[in-house]
């Protein structure tokens, strides 16, 4: 008989085996229900709900004015969509800096009240009491270090981390340190690939790259640069899966041209007070139920 692959929800204990097992991790970042389905579908890892949001979603920026409420409204929505992948929600600026105590009630509302599954924060050596107190109630944490959105001012802008020996073995001790804390994955943002190689084969955990080359355990893009929203924005680590911004822009123009010229709605996308008149298109059956929404069903009486 044949044996059909059961799908089963992603762990933090088979993110680690997967490094183990040579098997290379494919994150997104995610911040709706209506994404989070279609990506989990698509056989994606882990879903990050990131303080990218900040400038994606609400246009910042950068991800500074984050707050933990906004990152909290956004796992919600993402875990209702996703069913498969591991959600990981981003600790935002100033939810962990200030100190240990604030930052485990604050990893523990991304839990209890968004429900992801795992936080993330940026930083290396300095968070290390943090992540060993989350860890020892059982808060899953994804370190993040090289490029350090939440540094940016600090950084002097968006520059790659870790170029010359001293930095690199800066980076090195801080994955190293990390990894002694607890975290179960480590994001290495914009570092030289000789680096990242590097901090990959001297750490158990996978290491997840973005900017930071190929020889990482798994890869992470923003899901709006993959798909290729923003027509302004090419980084050369992004690579482009598509052009949506093109595409969105040639169905919504088309959209506008048609309620101008009262093309649409059509026939098809209307109903009759009595389902007799209604002008059934081709392929439509007319029901005594109209369907309205999925899911949602007005019943003709
Ligand atoms: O906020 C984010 O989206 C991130 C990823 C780019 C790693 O931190």
């Amino acid at each position: 008989m044949e044996k059909r692959q059961q799908r089963t929800k992603i762990t933090v204990p088979e993110i680690r085996a997967m490094k183990r097992g040579g098997q290379r991790l494919a994150m997104v970042t995610a911040y709706d229900a209506t994404f989070a389905r279609l990506l989990d579908a698509c056989g994606v890892d882990i879903m990050l709900v990131g303080d990218s949001l900040g400038m994606v979603v609400q246009g910042e920026k950068n991800t500074l004015g984050v707050t933990l409420d906004h990152v909290i409204y956004h796992t919600q929505a993402v875990a209702r969509g996703t069913q498969w992948a591991h959600v990981v929600a981003d600790m935002p600026f100033m939810s962990y800096q200030s100190s240990v105590e604030e930052g485990l009630r604050n990893a523990g509302r991304l839990l209890k009240e968004g429900h992801a599954e795992a936080v993330k924060l940026e930083g290396g050596r300095r968070h290390v009491e943090l992540v060993r107190r989350l860890t020892e109630i059982g808060v899953p944490v994804m370190g993040h270090i090289g490029l350090t959105p939440q540094s940016v001012h600090a950084m002097g802008g968006y520059r790659v981390q870790g170029r010359g020996a001293d930095a690199a073995r800066q980076l090195v001790e801080d994955a190293l340190a990390l990894q002694e804390a607890g975290i179960y994955a480590l994001v290495l943002e914009g570092v030289p690939q000789e680096l990242s190689a590097q901090i990959t084969s001297c750490v158990g955990v996978p290491t997840i790259g973005i900017g930071a080359g190929p020889h990482c355990d798994g890869q992470v893009l923003v899901i709006y640069d993959l798909l290729g929203m923003d027509d302004s924005f090419a980084p050369r680590f992004v690579k482009r899966y598509d052009h949506l911004a093109g595409r969105i822009r040639d169905a919504v123009s088309t959209y506008v041209d048609e309620v101008r010229r009262g093309a649409f709605p059509g026939p098809q996308h209307s109903v009759s007070s009595s389902p007799r008149r209604t002008e059934p298109a081709a392929d439509t059956e007319v029901a005594e139920t109209v369907p309205l929404y999925p899911g949602v069903t007005l019943v003709k009486k």
